[in-house]
């Protein structure tokens, strides 16, 4: 285990068994439609690459930039758009692929900003879900596991740029951000 890390959280083998759940779910819902995935960078990355190869259909697959953090674990509700979709969106149904969702402030904005390109559909698949620090009504449509109020590292998830290769969901030590 790393040494930042306080106790893990959720294994590889539970990770897998997570990203197998929800990709059988896409796999029905999205059957016979057009859609395009679209993974929010960074922390989508490993999870989206587990993800979509358990997705039996044919899709796009795409990426955008997005963040309303610096390197405080707090949300700062300003959300930006550094890489934009590459792929058309008019008329298609699009799957958002998130790491995790806080506030849902980064979510809320990229899922209205993709309606009001015509997007046939907006829908969103975090691994990890806050509820309890939810700051409008998002409500995702696939959600790998809600997880207590802490902040956790791996699997493409980061504190300050760090830990993202970490192949568990570990916490971090409060000595780490202290
Ligand atoms: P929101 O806009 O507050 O929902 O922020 C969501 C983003 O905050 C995620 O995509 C992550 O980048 C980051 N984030 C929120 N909680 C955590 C955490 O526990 N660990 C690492 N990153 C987090
Ligand atoms: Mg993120």
């Amino acid at each position: 285990m790393h040494k930042d890390v306080e106790y893990v959280l959720y294994s590889e083998k539970d990770i897998e068994n997570i990203v197998n759940r929800l990709a059988k779910q896409i796999e029905k819902d999205y059957n016979g439609r057009e859609f395009v995935v679209v993974g929010l960078l960074k922390g989508c990355f490993v999870f989206m690459t587990d993800l979509v190869r358990k997705i039996n259909l044919d899709f796009a697959i795409d990426f955008m930039v997005a963040s309303s953090y610096g390197s405080s674990t707090k949300s700062s509700g300003d959300v930006t758009i550094s890489k934009d979709m590459s792929v058309p969106i008019e008329g298609k149904d699009i799957l958002i692929v998130e790491d995790i969702i806080d506030t849902g402030n980064t979510l809320e904005f990229i899922a209205n900003y993709l309606k009001a390109k015509k997007a046939k559909s907006v829908r969103i698949c975090t691994l990890f879900d806050k509820p309890q620090h939810r700051v409008n009504s998002l409500v995702p449509e696939y959600i790998g596991t809600t997880i207590p109020d802490e902040f956790i590292v791996g699997y493409g998830l980061d504190y300050d740029e760090k830990y993202r290769n970490l192949p568990y969901i570990g916490v971090l030590k409060p000595s780490v951000y202290s």
